[in-house]
Protein backbone atom coordinates (compact mmCIF):
# COMPACT_ATOMS: atom_id res chain seq x y z
CA UNK A 1 0.00 0.00 0.00
CA UNK A 2 1.26 3.35 -1.30
CA UNK A 3 0.35 6.21 1.45
CA UNK A 4 1.19 10.32 1.45
CA UNK A 5 0.57 12.15 4.66
CA UNK A 6 0.29 15.76 2.73
CA UNK A 7 0.89 19.02 5.31
CA UNK A 8 -0.40 22.46 4.41
CA UNK A 9 0.92 25.68 5.54
CA UNK A 10 2.43 26.11 9.04
CA UNK A 11 2.26 22.55 10.07
CA UNK A 12 6.29 22.60 9.38
CA UNK A 13 6.19 24.58 12.87
CA UNK A 14 4.90 21.57 14.90
CA UNK A 15 6.48 21.53 17.88
CA UNK A 16 6.91 25.11 18.57
CA UNK A 17 3.60 26.75 17.25
CA UNK A 18 0.89 27.19 20.32
CA UNK A 19 2.02 24.20 21.82
CA UNK A 20 -1.30 24.21 23.82
CA UNK A 21 -3.67 23.63 20.51
CA UNK A 22 -1.41 21.49 18.57
CA UNK A 23 1.63 19.75 21.30
CA UNK A 24 4.88 19.86 21.98
CA UNK A 25 6.27 17.21 19.57
CA UNK A 26 8.21 17.66 15.77
CA UNK A 27 5.82 16.15 12.51
CA UNK A 28 9.42 14.95 11.87
CA UNK A 29 9.52 13.26 14.99
CA UNK A 30 6.06 11.68 15.15
CA UNK A 31 6.59 10.45 11.16
CA UNK A 32 9.77 8.56 12.10
CA UNK A 33 7.53 6.73 14.83
CA UNK A 34 4.94 6.08 12.57
CA UNK A 35 7.38 5.09 9.70
CA UNK A 36 8.89 2.51 12.50
CA UNK A 37 5.39 0.93 13.60
CA UNK A 38 3.92 0.64 10.27
CA UNK A 39 7.34 -0.60 8.59
CA UNK A 40 6.14 -2.73 6.00
CA UNK A 41 4.09 -0.29 4.35
CA UNK A 42 5.03 2.52 1.94
CA UNK A 43 4.28 5.97 3.49
CA UNK A 44 5.69 9.32 2.58
CA UNK A 45 5.60 12.58 3.57
CA UNK A 46 4.97 15.85 2.03
CA UNK A 47 4.61 19.36 3.42
CA UNK A 48 4.44 23.10 1.50
CA UNK A 49 3.23 26.73 2.85
CA UNK A 50 2.48 27.55 -0.76
CA UNK A 51 -1.36 26.18 -1.90
CA UNK A 52 0.22 25.33 -5.59
CA UNK A 53 2.45 22.99 -4.89
CA UNK A 54 0.21 21.28 -2.32
CA UNK A 55 -2.04 21.07 -5.77
CA UNK A 56 1.02 19.85 -7.58
CA UNK A 57 1.42 16.90 -5.27
CA UNK A 58 -2.19 15.76 -5.26
CA UNK A 59 -2.11 15.66 -8.94
CA UNK A 60 1.05 13.90 -8.72
CA UNK A 61 0.44 11.38 -6.23
CA UNK A 62 -3.44 11.40 -7.43
CA UNK A 63 -3.70 8.60 -9.85
CA UNK A 64 -1.06 5.97 -8.42
CA UNK A 65 -1.37 5.99 -4.74
CA UNK A 66 -3.71 3.94 -2.69
CA UNK A 67 -4.36 6.93 -0.34
CA UNK A 68 -3.74 10.30 0.62
CA UNK A 69 -4.33 12.07 4.45
CA UNK A 70 -4.59 15.60 4.04
CA UNK A 71 -4.07 18.04 6.54
CA UNK A 72 -4.82 21.41 4.55
CA UNK A 73 -4.50 23.38 7.52
CA UNK A 74 -5.81 27.01 6.65
CA UNK A 75 -5.96 26.44 3.01
CA UNK A 76 -8.69 23.94 4.16
CA UNK A 77 -11.07 26.84 5.26
CA UNK A 78 -10.26 29.10 1.74
CA UNK A 79 -8.89 26.92 -0.85
CA UNK A 80 -11.00 26.00 -4.00
CA UNK A 81 -7.96 25.08 -6.12
CA UNK A 82 -7.23 22.29 -3.34
CA UNK A 83 -10.78 21.18 -3.72
CA UNK A 84 -10.84 20.79 -6.81
CA UNK A 85 -7.67 18.93 -7.07
CA UNK A 86 -9.02 16.35 -4.58
CA UNK A 87 -12.22 15.75 -6.69
CA UNK A 88 -10.15 15.46 -9.69
CA UNK A 89 -8.16 12.68 -8.89
CA UNK A 90 -8.54 9.17 -8.20
CA UNK A 91 -6.81 8.22 -4.90
CA UNK A 92 -9.31 8.80 -2.00
CA UNK A 93 -8.56 11.43 0.48
CA UNK A 94 -8.39 11.18 4.43
CA UNK A 95 -9.01 14.62 5.69
CA UNK A 96 -7.60 15.20 8.90
CA UNK A 97 -6.78 17.87 11.76
CA UNK A 98 -5.00 18.35 15.13
CA UNK A 99 -7.19 19.94 16.78
CA UNK A 100 -10.72 19.87 16.49
CA UNK A 101 -11.74 22.83 14.43
CA UNK A 102 -15.37 22.70 15.34
CA UNK A 103 -13.99 23.75 19.19
CA UNK A 104 -12.96 26.89 17.79
CA UNK A 105 -13.45 30.01 15.78
CA UNK A 106 -16.19 29.88 13.04
CA UNK A 107 -14.16 29.98 10.74
CA UNK A 108 -12.71 26.86 11.33
CA UNK A 109 -15.97 25.26 10.92
CA UNK A 110 -15.82 25.21 6.88
CA UNK A 111 -14.00 22.71 5.11
CA UNK A 112 -13.64 23.03 1.39
CA UNK A 113 -12.09 19.88 1.32
CA UNK A 114 -14.63 17.87 3.17
CA UNK A 115 -17.12 17.43 0.32
CA UNK A 116 -14.67 15.25 -1.89
CA UNK A 117 -13.16 13.57 1.00
CA UNK A 118 -13.75 9.75 1.42
CA UNK A 119 -13.98 10.43 5.34
CA UNK A 120 -13.07 13.19 7.82
CA UNK A 121 -10.71 13.08 11.20
CA UNK A 122 -10.90 16.12 13.44
CA UNK A 123 -9.45 16.86 17.26
CA UNK A 124 -7.12 13.46 18.31
CA UNK A 125 -3.87 15.55 18.01
CA UNK A 126 -1.22 13.83 15.87
CA UNK A 127 -2.72 10.29 16.47
CA UNK A 128 -5.48 11.85 13.96
CA UNK A 129 -3.26 10.91 11.40
CA UNK A 130 -2.55 7.31 12.75
CA UNK A 131 -6.37 7.18 12.81
CA UNK A 132 -6.41 7.94 9.01
CA UNK A 133 -3.64 5.51 8.30
CA UNK A 134 -5.92 2.70 9.77
CA UNK A 135 -8.72 3.82 8.01
CA UNK A 136 -7.19 2.67 5.10
CA UNK A 137 -6.58 -0.78 6.38
CA UNK A 138 -3.40 -0.21 7.46
CA UNK A 139 -2.03 -2.35 10.50
CA UNK A 140 1.07 -2.32 12.38
CA UNK A 141 3.36 -5.13 13.29
C1 LIG B 1 -5.44 22.54 11.51
C2 LIG B 1 -6.64 23.43 11.85
C3 LIG B 1 -6.66 24.64 10.95
O1 LIG B 1 -7.78 25.45 11.27
C4 LIG B 1 -5.41 25.47 11.16
O2 LIG B 1 -5.40 26.57 10.26
C5 LIG B 1 -4.17 24.69 11.05
C6 LIG B 1 -4.13 23.32 11.58
C7 LIG B 1 -5.31 21.35 12.48
O3 LIG B 1 -4.65 20.40 12.12
O4 LIG B 1 -5.84 21.39 13.59
O5 LIG B 1 -3.13 25.19 10.64
O6 LIG B 1 -5.61 22.01 10.21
Amino acid sequence: MKIIIINGPNLNLLGKRENDIYGNETFNDFFEKLQKKYATQEISYFQSNIEGELIDKIQEVGYSFDGIILNAAAYTHTSVGIADAVKAIQTPVVEVHISNTFSREDFRHKSYISPNSKGVIVGFGLQSYELALQSFGMKNK
